[in-house]
C-alpha cells in the first residue's frame, strides 16, 4: 500500500507496508500492542473499538474494527490510552466512571469511555444518542449515564484538544500501491474508468465487513473519503444537492430543520460511531433492500446523480433499483449526488426494528402524500424491507390519488400493499407481519397527519 501518516495519541506514525484493508483494531493491537481497544464483534455492532478519530471537521468516534489504516491518511486517533492525561490524570469523564460505578467486568469500559469523552469534547448532551453504540452486558446503563451526565459540566482537558492543533504539522505524504486516494471526483472518474474492477471504498461500514467476516481479500481499491467535492450539502433555492460522500451523521444533522421526520429516522441508522462513518453514497451504491435512506429519499422525488469519466446523468432514485442486488450502474460509473426538494411538510419516516437503536430495519415506510382541498393530488410511497429492492407502493398511490382525503379513502387502500409486495419471511419478520406493518403504517400516517400522537415514544398510556 502507499505510505500513510497520521497522529496516534498526539504522536506521528508513518506506516508503508500494512495491507489497505487492515483494520486499525488489528494494527493497534498487534503492532502497537495498543489492547485497551477491545475486539468484541469485529463487525461495527458493539463499541468495544471505538476510537476517537479528528481532522479539520472535528473530532468523532468510530469502530476501529471496521476501519482501514488508510482512512486515516492525515487524520489524528486517539484510542482510549490517550483520553487519560499525558501524566496518567483521568479524564472527567474516566473519573465519573469510577465515581458512579459504571464498569463491572470492563470489557466495554474503554469504548465507553472514548465514546462519553467525544460527546464531552463535543458537548453533545444526548447520552442515550451518543452511547447506543456502545454495548454493556453487565453494568446496566444507569450508572454509565449517571457517569456520563456527572461529567459533562467538567472543562474539557487541555490534551483533547491538541490533536486538531497538531494535525496543522503533519505533512501530506506520497500516494502509490495497490488502493488510490483520490482527492477529488475528477480524478475518482478519470481512475475509475480505467480501473473498473476496483472496489470504492467510502465508510466501510459494508466493506469492512466483507473483510472481517466474510475473509475476502480486495486487490484493488479506491478510498473515497477524502474526495472533498464528494462532500457538499447545499441549498440551491427549492433543491438541496447532497453530495454521496456526506457521512449519515452529517446529513441528519442538515435534515434536522429541512425535513425533521426524515432527521429522526436518521437519528436509529446504526449507532453514533456508524454515522460518523457511513456515508450516503453507500447506502445507496449497495442497493440493499432494507438500507434507510432510500425509501425516505424516494419518497421525496429524489434525482440520483451517476457519473462515470466526464459523463453525469440524472435519474429518479427510484429507478436506480432494478432487482435484488442489481443496480443501473454501469461499469466505471460511480453515485455522484442526489437532490431533494428544500421542503415536503407531509413527509413522515416509520422504522420498524426489533431493537429501538442500532438495528437494521425490518420494515421501513416513507409516506409524502400531497392533499388540495381536501382530496388526494399526488401521492410518493417507498418501503424497504417489503421487497427485494427499495421500492414505491405505487398500487397504494393510485388508490388514493383523486380520492378525499379521509379515513375511509386510506381503510380502501390497504388492500393494494398485497398487489405491490410479496414480502419474504426472514429473521427479522414474517412476510404476514411486514404486509400487516406496511398496512398499519398508511394508518398511521393518516393518524399522524391528523395531529394524532404516533411516535412510540411519545405515546403514554
Ligand atoms: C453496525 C452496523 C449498523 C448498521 N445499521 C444500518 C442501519 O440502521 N440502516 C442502514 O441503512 N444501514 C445500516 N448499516 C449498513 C451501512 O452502514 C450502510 O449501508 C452505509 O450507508 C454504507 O455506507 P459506507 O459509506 O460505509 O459504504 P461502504 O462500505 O464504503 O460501501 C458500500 C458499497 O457501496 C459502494 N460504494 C460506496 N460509495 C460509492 C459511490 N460513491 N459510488 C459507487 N459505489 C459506492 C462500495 O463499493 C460498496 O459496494 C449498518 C452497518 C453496520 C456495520
Ligand atoms: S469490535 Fe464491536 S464494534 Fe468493533
Ligand atoms: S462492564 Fe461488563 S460488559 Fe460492560
Amino acid at each position: 500500500m502507499s505510505e500513510i501518516l497520521f497522529l496516534l495519541n498526539g504522536a506521528p506514525v508513518r506506516i508503508g507496508d500494512a495491507p489497505a484493508t487492515r483494520t486499525l483494531l488489528d494494527w493497534l493491537r498487534e503492532t502497537r500492542r495498543l489492547t485497551g481497544t477491545k475486539e468484541g464483534c469485529n463487525e461495527g455492532d458493539c463499541g468495544a473499538c471505538t476510537v476517537m478519530v479528528t481532522d479539520a471537521e472535528g473530532s468523532r468516534a468510530l469502530n476501529a474494527c471496521i476501519l482501514f489504516l488508510p482512512q486515516l491518511h492525515g487524520k489524528a486517533v486517539r484510542t482510549v490510552e490517550g483520553i487519560a492525561g499525558p501524566d496518567g490524570a483521568l479524564h472527567p469523564v474516566q473519573a465519573a466512571m469510577v465515581e458512579h460505578h459504571g464498569s463491572q467486568c470492563g470489557f466495554c469500559t474503554p469504548g465507553f469511555v472514548v465514546s462519553m469523552a467525544v460527546a464531552h469534547l463535543n458537548g453533545e448532551h444526548g447520552h442515550d444518542d451518543a452511547l447506543a453504540g456502545n454495548l454493556c452486558r453487565c453494568t446496566g446503563y444507569a450508572p454509565i449515564v449517571r457517569a456520563a451526565e456527572a461529567a459533562a459540566d467538567q472543562p474539557v482537558p487541555d490534551w483533547m484538544t491538541a490533536d486538531r492543533k497538531a494535525l496543522a504539522t503533519l505533512a501530506a505524504a506520497e500516494t502509490a500501491g495497490a488502493e488510490y486516494r483520490p482527492t477529488s471526483s475528477d480524478e475518482l472518474a478519470a481512475w475509475y474508468l480505467a480501473h473498473p474492477e476496483a472496489t470504492l471504498i467510502a465508510g466501510a461500514t459494508d466493506v469492512g465487513l466483507w473483510v472481517t467476516k466474510s475473509l475476502r481479500d480486495l486487490p484493488e481499491v479506491a478510498f473515497l473519503n477524502g474526495v472533498a467535492d464528494l462532500q457538499h450539502i447545499e441549498r440551491r433555492g427549492e433543491v438541496f444537492g447532497i453530495g454521496a460522500g456526506v457521512t449519515i451523521e452529517a446529513l441528519r444533522k442538515a435534515m434536522v430543520e429541512v425535513h425533521p421526520d426524515f432527521a429522526e429516522m436518521l437519528r436509529r441508522f446504526g449507532s453514533t460511531q456508524v454515522r460518523n462513518a457511513a456515508t450516503l453514497g453507500g447506502n445507496i451504491a449497495n442497493g440493499s433492500p432494507i438500507g434507510d435512506s432510500p425509501p425516505a429519499l424516494i419518497a421525496l422525488g429524489a434525482e440520483l446523480y451517476l457519473r462515470r469519466g466526464e459523463e453525469m446523468r440524472a435519474i429518479p432514485l427510484e429507478d436506480f433499483f432494478l432487482d435484488y442486488g442489481k443496480q443501473d450502474r454501469k461499469k466505471g460509473e460511480f453515485v455522484a449526488a442526489v437532490t431533494i426538494p428544500a421542503s415536503a411538510p407531509a413527509l413522515r419516516c416509520y422504522k420498524l426494528s426489533k431493537r429501538f437503536d442500532q438495528d437494521i430495519s425490518a420494515v421501513c415506510g416513507c409516506f409524502n402524500i400531497t392533499v388540495e382541498n381536501g382530496a388526494v393530488t399526488a401521492a410518493r410511497i417507498a418501503f424497504g424491507g417489503m421487497a427485494g429492492i427499495p421500492k414505491r407502493a405505487s398500487a397504494v398511490e393510485a388508490a388514493l390519488i383523486g380520492k378525499p382525503w379521509s379515513e375511509q379513502t386510506v381503510k380502501a387502500a390497504l388492500p393494494a400493499f398485497a398487489k405491490d409486495f410479496t414480502p419474504l419471511s426472514d429473521m427479522r419478520a414474517s412476510a404476514d407481519y411486514r404486509l400487516e406493518s406496511a398496512r398499519n403504517m398508511l394508518l398511521r400516517y393518516f393518524a399522524d397527519l391528523s395531529g394524532a400522537p404516533v411516535r412510540v415514544l411519545e405515546v403514554s398510556a
